[in-house]
């Protein structure tokens, strides 16, 4: 694949930092509290969002930031730093699972449908193959059509469904599971 057959206009990613913290969370704890989409009951902040962000200092498991202003996707916002992100996260903690991370991408909702969450999982699957990754691991909301269909664009197959596995605002959610072999060999 490449950026311009995924419609990717302009991959200006970048490495999180420190200083986006604050928005990145924002950007999170919004769909923690609005949407079944992370299911996370609770925000994150303070203590929670540093230990987060520590996880991500090993460079096996980066945040790349899709920044607000770059490209075409958002001109004239100065409020805004941070339009989206994504990040790899270990799979499990067990040592035979090393080359397996688990992929997260989340856009602020004022971006969507703009081109920046191909972007981000453009730049992710990148990253995942440079720092040696061989299986990207996705859990989705069985109803996350948008979500489900960004994947399906990178090559992800769907595993499976796992029925009633998720509890969230008194409804029972279904996870679809999707991996992309980063070698090819689905
Ligand atoms: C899923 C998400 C990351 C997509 O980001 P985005 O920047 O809007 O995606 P893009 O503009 O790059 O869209 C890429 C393609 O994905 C598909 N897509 C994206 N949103 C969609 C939607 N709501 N419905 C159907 N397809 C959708 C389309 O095929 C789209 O291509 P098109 O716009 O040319 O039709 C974004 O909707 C999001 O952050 N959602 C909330 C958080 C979330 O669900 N994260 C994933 C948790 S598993």
């Amino acid at each position: 694949m490449t950026e311009s057959s995924l419609g990717i206009q302009n991959a200006n990613l970048r490495d999180a930092n420190p200083s986006d913290l604050p928005e990145l969370t924002a950007i999170l704890n919004q769909q923690i509290e609005e949407t079944v989409n992370s299911f996370r009951l609770g925000p994150i902040s303070g203590p929670a969002s540093l230990q987060w962000w520590a996880a991500h200092q090993d460079p096996r498991f980066p945040i790349l930031v899709a920044p607000a202003g770059g490209g075409n996707a958002s001109a004239g916002r100065d409020d805004v730093s941070v339009a989206g992100w994504a990040s790899l996260s270990p799979w499990s903690s067990y040592e035979a699972y090393g080359k397996t991370a688990e992929v997260s991408i989340w856009v602020r909702p004022d971006f969507h449908r703009q081109g920046l969450g191909r972007r981000l999982m453009e730049g992710l699957v990148g990253r995942a193959r440079n720092v040696g990754h061989r299986v990207l691991l996705s859990r989705v909301e069985a109803n996350n059509r948008g979500s489900l269909r960004l994947h399906e664009l990178f090559g992800f197959r769907t595993i499976g469904t796992m029925h009633q596995v998720g509890e969230k605002f008194s409804q029972r959610l279904d996870v679809v599971m999707l991996e992309l072999l980063l070698d090819g060999e689905q």
